[in-house]
This record gives structure tokens, C-alpha cells and sequence, in this order.
């Protein structure tokens, strides 16, 4: 075997270099994913859609920290490329891992299939989930990923309930997204509700009554419980509660403890997950309320109109309380009266408040090397787009005065030499952080950059909306970074400093930018979010807003950190099957990839 050879000469030379070694036909993957598009019926309505293993979400996946897995995913497509990634990993070890298309990997071709390596690193335990990163697939093609403490987690409960929250549109994942790139724009709809754990009631109009039911979450009395809450939707911010369970207590946050905090709602933007715990009632108040079943209540928020939906918490009777003093709510119906005045945005949710656990080597203002603003702004002309810092890129790739994605994956194109690809690191200086030529935002390992987010009013030609602004879950691969909060207006350092006096950033992979207010004036500036991020993992990275429609109208931006040098750990021979569409690392039905492990032992 080539990687034998390999191998022995880096031993020989005491060479820096990555050990690797192939798998072949007897591989057994940790995992399967299977993703296909089908029919189903969801909240009572027949929807034609993405899914993983034949369900909305997906099954959960539970990994420990610091072992490898491998998942083998299917493309059971006939007609999409689709990938999957693993929200929130750093997939800083296997390159090819993280599952952005036409960033770190091809896709997967229909009818194919493609092994994902992740390492899994220490303290990385808690809350993630997975999703494909082709299109408007997520919407349902996405499942928990739960990262396990190796040891004892820093807080005490007794068990704990996954809580995904998902949107419900009717339109198919193809027809939103030709609407949402299409001249003129065609409207694809608001969505209609939550899922809560793939359960909801339609507000569409049920044609089978069968699947119109509310998620049930069961719990116990007396206990406390780890809800790990996360948000894998598409279009709308959510603001959710329990009915008469206040003082939920915050313990983690996008992955790391948090020190606790208490709230009554939660607030959640698309991949955000939080988990917090819930002390669960007595049996002596639950028999004074005379109720097992309480209302987890769920609304969009900054969007035009107001979708409210419902799960239960419902607790078994092991209290054994005489039948006729409790009783239950239904499944199949909607409460007649809101039972929770949930209110408006809080913009800058929880802000300022989180702190990290444990101390997490949050970078001073002096040790910050470079700073990057990423003015972020609608611009219509018939159709639209999303840019960032003038680049607007997206793996729909329909026409090209729109967008700026190029034609194979960075990675691919690094391994391959491609200059045209290559970031240009003084360009990028000498133009705010993004070289013009590859569109890319090249970075040196060892650099602290500071990432402003300005949200800045659109410009339209079409007079449509001017000065329009949205709020937006800006997401980062690749690591994560030190959240330094937000604000109305035009971003300052002096006006950042002041907030950030006497408070302990926390390190998140996805916050909001707040709108602040609903529209402005264009290109003025309306409302900004910070980052301080230490460039240490190599690779290609995805930054970008976690709205799957802005997503697709060009909301994202690459990111380059390290050099060649420090990405292409593995010589090109090794990895030939990667770099080009359908390679041999691709397998289908008559090829099984031979695989290369970039991990030791895995
Ligand atoms: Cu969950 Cu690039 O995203
Ligand atoms: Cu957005």
C-alpha cells in the first residue's frame, strides 16, 4: 500500500507528516445516513422532501469526545447532489470532512455515497446536530448530534430530552428554491409553524389526521431534566416557553458549559442550540394544578406575520394521584387561548449575560491582529442578493452576475494548484479582508481577527422594501469564536469596549445580528455584532448567515486559514480520489472507496 510506503518514509526523515492508511471493502462505518426524497405526511399535510433514514428530523447521533467516527453517508437521491455537516465540529483534522459543498468536498452524486471521518476533540462536549449543506435540503434533512462528556458533565441532572425545532413549508426544497433565485423573485411563503421534534399541527390544512399531533415530552416529577434545545430551522427567529415552568436555567451554549443563568423563554436563531434545566413540578403541585400536560409554546419572530405552535410536556404519574384530581390535554388540538403572552424580540438576548464555566483564554483588544467588517446587505434588482462585504456566494450558482462561487471546491483546487483559486493574502489585506480575485478571506494561523457584522440597510432597484433590514444567525465553521455581543447602529470600537466592560465572552459558532428595527434608510447602518476569533485549525471554512433562503441568495463567504503548506497535510497522491466530482472516494453500488484515514487509528 502506498500509505505503508508512506508512512515508513516519514518515519525515516522524522518528517512532519500525517500518518494515513486506507480502508477498502471490509470497513464498517460507525454510522449510516441515508438521505432521500420522498413524500411523507408531517403535521398532517403531504409534503414532498429531504429526509435522513426516512424521518424528519433525522436519528440522533451520539459520539464521545475524543474518538474518531465514521459515518457513511447515502445518497439516495436520483437527481440531487447533496453533503452533511457536522454543525459545530471543527472538522480541523479531516479536511474533506466538513461537508460544504464547492468549499471543502464535491458533493455527493445521486445514487453515491461518501465516508465522513470526524474527530471528535476533547471538551467539546454537548449540544450539535447535522445537516446537509446543499440547498434548501436542511429544512428537514438534519438530526441531533450529542457530543458526550467523557467524564462526569459539570452539572447534576437525572436525564435529559433532545428538543429539535424545525419549520414546516409546503412548498418542495427545489420549488423554494427556484422561487428564491428566481427574476423577478417569486415569494415562496412564510413558513407555517414549528415542528417540535417533527410534530405539529398544520395551520396548511390537515388532510391526514393521522400525523396532525403534538410532540409529546415525557418527564417524570421531582426531577431535574437537560433539555437540549436545538434550533435546525430555516427562515424565522423563535421564541418559545413552558407553560408555568419558569427560572430555566442556562448551562451550555453552542457547545460549552456556560456558568448558570436563568430565563423564563428562550429565544433561538437557526443553529443555535442551548440546554438548560428544567426542575420538573412535585407530585403536591402537580395535584394542586390538577393538570399532567403543560403547553411548550413556539412563535416566529422579525418575520411579517406570527406562526404559533404547541408541544406538551406531559408527566408520567408516578405519583399515583387519584384519576379524578389530574387530567390531560389533547394531542390532536391547539389550545382555544394562548396560555403564554410570549413578547416581542428581545434584541440582544442574553447578551452580555452568558459567561463561560471556565476560564476559555479570551483574547484582549491589544492581542487582536486584524480587523474585518462584513457589511451585510440585501441589493435587489428583479432578483436577490445577499452581500457581504460586496461578495455574495452560494453553491446555487445560477447565474453569474449574482454570484461569485467558483466552479470546483477551494480544497480541491489548493490540492490541484490552481492559482486562479489560490487566496492571495496582501490582496485580501489591502482590500478589507477578501481577495478579489477568488472572493475568498484568506487568514494566517496564529492571527486574533476581530469580525464585525454590520447590518446596513438594502438598496433596491426595483423599489421594492428600501432600506430593509433582517436579523440574521451568523454561523462560523471551523472553530469557535468569542462572542463580544451586539448593538444598535453603526458599529464602533469605543461603543463595543464600553459593552464589553466587566463581562467574559463566551465561545459560541452562531450568533445573531440583531435588525434592531425593522427598516432604515439605505445603506445606512443598522445594528452590528462582534467576533474575536484565534485562527488555529487549517483549512476551508464556511462563515456565513444560517437562514437557509439567504443562504441560497448569497449570504456566505469562505474562508482560507493557514497556507498550503499547513492545509495539504497529506501529499496529493493520497487523496487524488477527492479531487474530482464522483472520485473514487465516492462509492456506489459496484465501486467501494478506498479510503484514506486521516486520523491515527481510526
Ligand atoms: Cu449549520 Cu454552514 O452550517
Ligand atoms: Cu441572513
Amino acid at each position: 500500500m502506498l500509505s505503508t510506503a508512506f508512512a515508513l518514509f516519514c518515519f525515516l526523515l522524522a518528517a512532519d507528516c500525517l500518518e494515513t492508511h486506507v480502508h477498502g471493502d471490509l470497513f464498517v462505518p460507525d454510522a449510516i445516513l441515508r438521505i432521500s426524497a420522498q413524500n411523507i405526511s408531517i403535521g398532517g399535510i403531504q409534503r414532498y422532501t429531504t429526509l435522513v433514514n426516512g424521518s424528519v428530523p433525522g436519528p440522533e447521533l451520539r459520539v464521545s469526545e475524543g474518538k474518531v467516527v465514521w459515518i457513511r453517508v447515502y445518497n439516495d437521491m436520483t437527481d440531487r447532489n447533496t453533503t452533511m455537516h457536522w454543525h459545530g465540529l471543527a472538522q480541523a483534522a479531516s479536511p474533506f470532512s466538513d461537508g460544504t459543498p464547492l468549499a471543502s468536498q464535491w458533493p455527493i452524486p445521486p445514487q453515491h455515497f461518501f465516508d465522513y471521518e470526524l474527530q471528535i476533540p476533547n471538551d467539546t462536549a454537548g449540544t450539535y446536530f447535522y445537516h446537509s449543506h446543499v440547498g434548501f435540503q436542511s429544512v428537514s434533512a438534519s438530526g441531533s448530534l450529542i457530543v458526550e462528556d467523557r467524564s462526569n458533565p459539570p452539572y447534576k441532572y437525572d436525564d435529559e430530552r433532545t428538543i429539535t425545532l424545525q419549520e414546516l413549508f409546503n412548498l418542495t426544497d427545489v420549488d423554494v428554491e427556484q422561487r428564491i433565485t428566481a427574476d423577478p423573485l417569486l415569494w415562496f411563503g412564510e413558513n407555517n409553524g414549528f415542528l417540535v421534534n417533527g410534530k405539529t399541527i398544520s395551520d396548511y390544512g390537515v388532510i391526514d389526521n393521522s400525523t396532525a399531533t403534538l410532540a409529546v415530552i415525557e418527564v417524570d416529577p421531582g426531577k431535574t431534566y437537560r433539555l437540549r434545545f436545538i434550533a435546525a430551522t430555516a427562515l424565522s427567529y423563535t421564541s418559545f416557553a413552558f407553560e408555568s415552568h419558569d427560572g430555566l436555567e442556562v448551562i451550555e451554549a453552542d457547545g460549552h458549559y456556560t456558568k448558570p443563568l436563568s430565563t423564563d423563554l428562550m429565544q433561538m436563531g437557526s443553529g443555535q442550540r442551548f440546554s438548560v434545566l428544567l426542575k420538573t413540578k412535585s407530585c403536591d403541585e402537580l395535584e394542586q394544578s390538577g393538570r399532567l400536560d403543560y403547553y411548550l409554546q413556539v412563535e416566529t419572530r422579525e418575520r411579517s406575520a406570527v406562526a404559533t405552535n404547541y408541544a406538551l410536556l406531559r408527566y408520567r404519574d408516578t405519583c399515583n394521584l387519584p384519576e379524578s384530581s389530574v387530567h390531560h390535554l389533547p394531542t390532536d388540538s391547539y389550545p382555544s387561548k394562548k396560555p403564554i403572552d410570549l413578547p416581542p424580540t428581545i434584541s440582544g438576548f442574553l447578551d452580555y449575560q452568558l459567561q463561560p464555566l471556565v476560564p476559555n483564554n479570551f483574547p484582549t483588544t491589544s492581542q487582536v491582529t486584524r480587523r474585518i467588517v462584513l457589511n451585510v446587505q440585501q441589493f435587489e434588482d428583479g432578483y436577490y442578493v445577499w452581500r457581504d462585504s460586496n461578495v455574495s456566494w452560494s453553491d446555487a450558482s445560477i447565474d453569474s452576475r449574482r454570484y461569485t462561487t467558483p466552479a470546483t471546491p477551494y480544497l480541491v483546487s489548493l490540492y490541484t494548484n490552481q492559482t486562479a483559486y489560490l487566496p492571495k493574502y496582501d490582496a485580501a489585506i489591502a482590500n478589507g479582508g477578501v481577495d478579489p480575485t477568488t472572493q475568498t478571506f484568506p487568514a494566517k494561523l496564529g492571527e486574533v481577527l476581530e469580525i464585525v457584522l454590520q447590518n446596513i440597510g438594502s438598496i433596491s432597484k426595483t423599489n421594492v422594501t428600501p432600506g430593509l433590514l433582517e436579523t440574521h444567525p451568523w454561523h462560523a465553521h471551523g472553530g469557535h469564536y468569542y462572542d463580544l455581543g451586539g448593538g444598535p447602529g453603526a458599529w464602533s470600537s469605543e461603543a463595543m469596549e464600553a459593552r464589553l466592560q466587566g463581562t467574559l465572552p463566551v465561545l459560541r459558532d452562531t450568533t445573531m445580528l440583531f435588525r434592531y428595527n425593522e427598516a432604515t434608510q439605505p445603506d445606512v447602518k443598522s445594528g452590528w455584532r462582534a467576533w474575536r476569533l484565534r485562527v488555529q485549525n487549517p483549512g476551508v471554512w464556511m462563515i456565513h448567515c444560517h437562514w437557509l433562503q439567504h443562504m441560497i441568495q448569497g449570504m456566505q463567504t469562505v474562508w482560507v486559514f493557514g497556507d498550503a503548506g499547513d492545509i495539504l497535510k497529506v501529499p496529493r497522491r493520497e487523496v487524488e480520489g477527492f479531487l474530482t466530482f464522483g472520485g473514487d472516494v465516492y462509492g456506489n453500488g459496484t465501486h467501494v472507496p478506498e479510503r484514506v484515514h486521516f486520523s491515527e487509528g481510526g
